[in-house]
């Protein structure tokens, strides 16, 4: 009860501060029943039990959804008024336990750019697309207790957490923790930077919490992270980030807290802080921890929240032990393990051409693509004949002629909410800007520039500060205030390059700022995708082409970000469109979760290698005009103007359905060439995924899928997991999980499946073109051992297998596979039972 525990002091000066809000929020929610006075002791005793594999409980004090994740949630909430309604109960007693904001930010898409109207225009046009799904959420942001609806247009997600919701100190009618979040969106974690522990899962986890479950977690160990030295004039906050991604995947931290301390932390502003924090999904920790200092209590004060406020949540730190002091290594905790950067020896940096660890020095740019080229299909390689390495198409664009060739940027974005929230950043673009208009250098027209602020506090000092006409004559306008291109929201490119592109088999290149470069997610004409800082952005739009290297041109200089004082922006409720505000009742189809029961002679649907993005599983991106889910809007007398993104239909069960591995990038082991394709075995036509999947459920039969390590890496995403079971996806069968995506699997009971160490496909001889029977035991345990049986019975039409015991190659039980519901199974029974 919390009234009797009064104010807790922690006096245990060697717990890790991340460890401490655990422990607080621990003791603070002990029933007896959800929370247990053991779990509070298993955190207590931290040194000791983190080693164990032990699961406690976690009962954040907020959670945070944006639109795509968020409206399934609120369709849930209204479903469940409806139950209750129906059973003769108030419906208006279905509310969030824990507050809730959602934020609408994933909607808008670059349509229009290069011209002063754009924002309006790409405003007007995601009205238009999205009405419906808006006016549910008004009505939702009206229907509910302890649910805030933020309106597009607002900004970034995560921006918006650290400029207007992060309270970092909670105050409930003057009682007083720490604040802790969990969010629908894999960056959550950048509100770590501001000492508010938080990070992403997945929308069924997080409506469970907003339920008042608490998520069960194994107490994590926790990588101190020394920071030391300053960094040398020309790296951005963008390499020091990079830096320390590609060292903590080499240190290994997946599962594990990571803290930041040393006296380089206090070197770091709010933004810098973030943004390394944000980037916690791409070195694989669950969170990346900066616990509370004077900055961090200024950066409160900088953004307008109330003084006195600010004041109470200092004191209240301090006298809970939970304030640090960056330079006083008297406070230093004992960490599980020890890593250190010198801040000193960062360079300048990019990531590419296909993901966001593979870092490449910016003086090493041009070899590293050129050798990418001619390698070997694969995450460094596009494997491209040498004798078409200097391949040219000429190109004719509104009157002129261009030429492009391998390399040749044709989207050059500042967009998402990691480097776009760093003023250094966006202001030595503006600066790069300005000196290059000053020199009368220009950007080509054909390229796709644009700039996607985090919020509308950069467009105010960009302007303020002068360089945003700069900015604006290189063709980097202000299309929108979202995710854009980031999450693969780039829109249309011009025919006439896409017409170069294809006829010469071209890899151009997408540059930009944001966080994630998977094949396939930023644009689908552009092979090679490049994660750079703002200001490189600009630099590379310029060059046009890829192959250059800077490194002897200054790219910018250091500005005093003291004059461009951020302004609190007003969360405005303009935008609301009211005149339609009619309550669609959803129309959705209920989906009956069961316990797992043994799967029978499984076809393996799709059999992929390692690094399967749930981009590549459910993309959020266009609808491809010859797709399963284009050939049902077009029944249903859709334009493909009108199809929008799939991100933005997933209230729509039937196109989710057939958007399930419809990435053209897909890589399918079954299929020679790239593509949403596969082979379905009892007739061995190859159709698209949908389809086949459609023909086996018609048969009756079970689907599995088979995949190598980190299936499900990148942005959560509930349909990854939801479009799967409606193919009928019984289990998948990987080398490990992405965190997230494994729970949402289990969420919606496709049982996640793991080889025992050492093992693989490759080791156990499965082709894939196996049938499978799968044990489920009746009583499930984290980490079981289940078996699986295996059987070469499969008749593929260009191979003459024949049929029936004579071809039996893998037969007899093998006891190779491991359960691994080890996060969530708990949670998810615990709730169903009640
Ligand atoms: C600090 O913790 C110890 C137990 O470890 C306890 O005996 C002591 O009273 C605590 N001190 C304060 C100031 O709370
Ligand atoms: C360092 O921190 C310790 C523990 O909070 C405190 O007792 C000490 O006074 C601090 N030293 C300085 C120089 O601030
Ligand atoms: C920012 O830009 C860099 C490229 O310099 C990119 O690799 C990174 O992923 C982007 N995001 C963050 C958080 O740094």
């Amino acid at each position: 009860n919390p009234k009797q525990n009064k104010q807790l002091i922690l006096n245990d000066s060697r717990l890790p501060f991340s460890i401490r809000v655990l422990l607080e929020a621990a003791i603070r929610n002990c029933d007896e029943f959800l929370v247990k006075k053991g779990d509070v002791e298993n955190i207590l005793n931290w040194k000791v039990v983190q080693h164990k594999n032990v699961e406690v409980p976690f009962k954040p004090a907020r959670v945070i959804l944006q639109d795509f994740t968020g409206v399934p949630a609120v369709v849930d909430f209204a479903a469940m008024r409806d139950a209750v309604k129906k059973l003769g109960g108030d419906p208006e007693k279905i509310n969030p336990i824990c507050p809730a904001d959602l934020v609408i930010d994933h909607s808008i898409q670059v349509d229009f750019n290069r011209r002063s109207d754009s924002l309006q225009k790409n405003q007007d046009l995601e009205f238009e697309r999205n009405k419906e799904r808006f006016e549910f959420l008004k009505w939702g942001s009206q229907a509910f207790k302890n649910m805030r609806i933020i309106p597009p247009g607002s900004g970034i997600i995560h921006q918006v957490n650290l400029e207007y919701l992060a309270r970092v100190v909670m105050d409930q009618d003057g009682y007083y923790y720490p604040d802790s979040v969990v969010g629908t969106d894999s960056h959550t974690t950048m509100i770590d930077g501001l000492g508010v522990l938080g990070w992403g899962v997945g929308g069924i986890e997080a409506e469970a919490v907003m339920l008042g479950q608490p998520i069960s977690m194994v107490l994590p160990e926790v990588v101190g992270y020394k920071l030391l030295g300053t960094p040398q004039p020309l790296v951005t906050s963008t390499d020091i980030v990079l830096t320390i991604t590609k060292h903590l995947r080499q240190v290994g931290v997946v599962g594990k807290f990571v803290e930041f301390f040393g006296p380089g932390v206090a070197q770091l502003s709010i933004a810098d802080r973030a943004t390394i924090a944000n980037m916690c999904p791409e070195y694989g920790a669950t969170a990346a921890y900066f616990p509370v200092d004077d900055i961090s209590i200024g950066y409160l004060m900088q953004t307008g929240r109330d003084k006195e406020k600010v004041m109470c949540t200092k004191k209240y730190l301090e006298a809970v032990g939970m304030l640090r002091d960056f330079k006083n290594s008297s406070q230093d905790p004992d960490f599980t393990q020890v890593v250190e950067l010198d801040l000193h020896t960062v360079v300048p940096c990019c990531s590419g051409p296909k993901r966001p660890q593979d870092k490449v020095a910016v003086s090493d740019m041009k070899k590293d693509f050129e050798t990418c080229l001619g390698a070997k299909q694969g995450f460094k390689g596009f494997q491209i004949a040498p004798d078409r390495h200097k391949s040219v198409v000429k190109f004719n664009f509104e009157g002129c002629d261009f030429e492009l060739a391998h390399g040749s940027v044709v989207i050059a974005a500042i967009t998402s909410c990691t480097n776009t929230s760093n003023p250094s950043v966006m202001l030595g673009a503006g600066l790069l800007a300005k000196k290059a208009v000053e020199a009368g250098l220009t950007v080509k027209p054909y390229i796709k520039t644009s700039l996607s602020p985090g919020s509308g506090v950069v467009t105010y000092y960009l302007r303020e500060s002068g360089v945003m006409s700069y900015l604006s004559q290189l063709g980097f306008d202000v299309v929108g205030y979202g995710c854009m291109t980031c999450i693969g929201n780039s829109g249309p490119l011009p025919e006439s390059v896409v017409e170069a592109i294809t006829q010469g088999d071209l890899v151009a290149v997408g540059v930009l700022s944001g966080n994630r470069n998977f094949e396939g997610r930023v644009h689908p004409n552009t092979r090679a995708n490049y994660l750079a800082s703002p200001p490189l952005v600009i630099a590379y739009a310029i060059a046009g082409t890829i192959r250059i290297d800077f490194e002897k041109e200054p790219l910018g200089k250091t500005v005093s970000s003291e004059t461009f004082v951020v302004e609190l922006h007003q969360m405005t409720e303009y935008l609301w469109d009211t005149k339609h505000a009619i309550v669609k009742k959803p129309s959705k189809k209920t989906l009956a979760l069961q316990t797992p029961k043994t799967i029978e002679d499984a076809y393996v649907l799709l059999s992929f290698g390692d690094s399967v993005t749930t981009d590549h599983i459910s993309p959020a991106g266009n609808i491809a005009r010859n797709s399963p889910a284009a050939r049902y809007l077009t029944s249903r007398g859709l334009t493909p103007r009108e199809f929008n993104s799939y991100g933005s239909r997933r209230g729509n069960d039937a196109v989710m359905a057939r958007g399930t591995f419809a990435n053209i990038r897909l890589v399918n082991k079954f299929i020679d060439k790239q593509g949403p394709q596969t082979i379905h075995f009892p007739s061995g036509e190859t159709l698209d995924v949908f389809d086949a999947a459609e023909r086996y459920k018609q048969a009756g039969h079970s689907l599995i899928v088979l995949a190598g390590k980190e299936y499900g890496a990148g942005s959560s995403r509930d349909w990854a997991a939801k479009g799967p079971f409606l193919l009928g996806v019984k289990a998948v069968l990987a080398e490990s999980y992405e965190r997230i995506h494994r729970s949402n699997l289990v969420g919606m009971g496709v049982i996640p499946l793991q080889y025992l160490p050492g093992e693989d496909a490759g080791t156990l001889g499965l082709t894939g073109r196996e049938r499978y029977t799968i044990v489920i035991p009746e009583k499930l345990k984290p980490q079981m051992n289940v078996q699986i049986k295996s059987q070469m019975n499969i008749v593929h039409s260009s191979e003459n297998t024949q049929l029936g015991d004579s071809s039996v190659k893998h037969s007899g039980f093998i006891d190779f596979m491991h359960f691994s519901l080890c996060f969530c199974d708990s949670q998810t029974l615990g709730l169903r039972e009640r």
